[in-house]
């Protein structure tokens, strides 16, 4: 941005604005830039319509215009909901994603997806709109749990898995903290090629769902339930069920497969699901945004490193690979 803004707007949660704003929040007032700060809860209940009414009223209520700037500080809840209301505020005002947990700065606030949940549904609602720009600073993750720090690692691990056999190798449940800056590098890297190639998700940007067809409904399905667990463990489920596909199917070797299960589970407890668990899991696969003419599409492995869309997986693979993934 040329000019300073008329009022730059700071989007942070609970613990965002308590461990990542202070400098910020310093530098803008050194530079006599009218700041307004807007905090959220911390959790993925946030994004929901009900709070995109309030943040909107606030911005009324602001004057804010499109000389105004929205800085979204925080992981993907805050990147994702700032990002759509931001989209969607007088058909478009500017932002600018900070991510502070490890999932958004290799995933979330990449990309130029933004959204919220609706009716239960994860991400229904939303918006291609890309920040004016990201700035990623490993700084921030000293204040992060280890489970939020876990959960940004199925991302990682995930862009490893579809395109990066290098980054799998460097990811090592010792060497995490001391790898910690080339591991996000080589997973921004990932991403923002993918991206680049196809940002409107035509073909090769489905590689990064992988994980998420299951991934998705697990994560929905336990949020109703009451028994919620972080983005990223969810993911790494689906990593875990969509990866004993692929073998099932004969497209990934069954070696690979072992070596998936071994890494992930160093990282993740294991989840038990009832069996209305899975059942509401497996229809809950059927409202994926990607899906085509009632057929569950997915992206499977063919190897650790190389991934295929586009692939139709049926009800009865998707119960196989949770009972699978219950049986390890
Ligand atoms: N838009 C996309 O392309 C995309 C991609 C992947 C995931 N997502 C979305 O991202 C969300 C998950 O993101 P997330 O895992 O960052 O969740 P989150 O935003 O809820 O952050 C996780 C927790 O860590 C805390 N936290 C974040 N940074 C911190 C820091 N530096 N110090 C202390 N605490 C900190 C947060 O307050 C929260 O309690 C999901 O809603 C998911 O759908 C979006």
């Amino acid at each position: 941005m040329q000019q300073k803004p008329s009022l730059v707007i700071v989007l942070a949660d609970t613990n965002t604005a308590k461990f990542c704003c202070n400098e910020l929040i310093s530098l803008l007032k050194e530079n006599q830039i009218n700041i307004e700060m807007l905090v959220i809860e911390a959790n993925e209940n946030s994004k929901s319509l009900d709070i995109c009414q309030q943040l909107w009223a606030r911005l009324v209520e602001l004057n804010t215009d499109r000389s105004s700037i929205l800085i979204n500080v925080g992981g993907g809840v805050v990147t994702d909901l700032g990002g759509f209301v931001a989209s969607t505020f007088k058909r478009g005002i500017p932002f600018i994603n900070l991510p502070t947990s490890l999932l958004a700065m290799v995933d979330a606030a990449l990309g130029g997806k933004t959204g919220i949940n609706f009716n239960g549904l994860k991400n229904y609602i939303g918006t291609f709109n890309l920040p004016v720009f990201t700035q990623v600073n490993s700084k921030f993750l000293e204040s992060l749990p280890i489970r939020e720090l876990h959960s940004g690692l199925a991302e990682c691990l995930k862009h490893a898995l579809i395109a990066d056999i290098e980054l799998w190798n460097l990811i090592e449940e010792n060497s995490i903290k001391e790898n910690i800056d080339q591991i996000l590098q080589s997973a921004i890297n990932v991403k923002l090629k993918i991206v680049a190639a196809d940002p409107k998700e035509q073909g090769e940007r489905k590689k990064l769902n992988f994980g998420h067809t299951i991934g998705h409904a697990v994560e929905s399905c336990l949020m109703s339930g009451k028994k919620p667990i972080p983005h990223g463990h969810a993911v790494a489920i689906g990593v875990l069920c969509e990866s004993s596909i692929s073998a099932e199917r004969g497209i990934l070797s069954k070696s690979n497969l072992e070596l998936i299960f071994n890494k992930l589970h160093k990282f993740y407890e294991s989840t038990a699901f009832t069996n209305n668990e899975i059942d509401a899991i497996v229809k809950l696969t059927h409202a994926d945004k990607k899906n085509r003419a009632g057929q569950v599409n997915c992206t499977l492995l063919t190897k650790i490193g190389e991934a295929v869309i586009d692939q139709n997986i049926t009800d009865e693979e998707i119960r196989n690979s949770l009972n699978y993934y219950q049986s390890i």
